[in-house]
């Protein structure tokens, strides 16, 4: 409900100049801490895609913290989306811009083709790596029926490279 989260939102917490100076960094492991809080994002996160999915996909690593609790709500199963190197049998592997320099992410081909896939991550920045977890999912024949965030950093424009996004807090 409304006033659960704008109390989960306001246990996010900001913390100026890091990981550098200029930086506001926000923090979301005071939400993660608090039992109803974690609750309500959870909820609230998967709400318009109900019955929409078959499967969560997770991004590394803070999507993994979310990832798993929504699996259960929904009572779904979870694909992992690691970054390049962490998997045994990587099945396909995708390059992205980072802010300085490029990352990869893969998966493993564990999905049937026509597997619906939620996508799951803390934040939408620049929108590089939702775009690349896209890419990466389609690649493998699974179909993308959504994107679900807690939080998008509106002045980065990250919808322009990841596309429609679910955000549960706009900052
Ligand atoms: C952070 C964040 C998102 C991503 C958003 O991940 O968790 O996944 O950046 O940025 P973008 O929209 O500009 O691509 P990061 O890889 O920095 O670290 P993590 O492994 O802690 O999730
Ligand atoms: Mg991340």
């Amino acid at each position: 409900d409304t006033a659960a989260l704008a109390r989960a939102e306001s246990l996010i917490r900001t913390i100026p100049d890091y990981p550098s100076p200029g930086i506001q960094f926000r923090d979301i492991t005071p939400l993660l801490a608090d039992a109803a809080a974690l609750r309500a994002v959870t909820r609230a996160l998967i709400e318009p895609f109900a019955a929409a999915f078959d499967v969560v996909g997770g991004i590394e690593a803070r999507g993994f913290l979310l990832a798993g609790a929504i699996a259960a709500e929904a009572g779904v199963g979870l694909v992992p989306i690691r970054k390049a190197g962490k998997l045994p049998r990587p099945a396909a592997s995708v390059s992205y811009a980072l802010e300085y320099g490029e990352a990869a992410i893969e998966a493993h081909d564990d999905l049937a083709p026509g597997t619906r896939i939620l996508l799951v991550d803390d934040v939408l920045a620049t929108g590089g790596t939702i775009a690349a977890a896209r890419e990466l999912m389609t690649t493998l024949g699974a179909e993308v029926v959504g994107t679900t965030v807690l939080m998008e950093l509106e002045a980065l424009n990250g919808r322009a490279l990841a596309g429609d996004v679910h955000a549960l807090f706009v900052i």
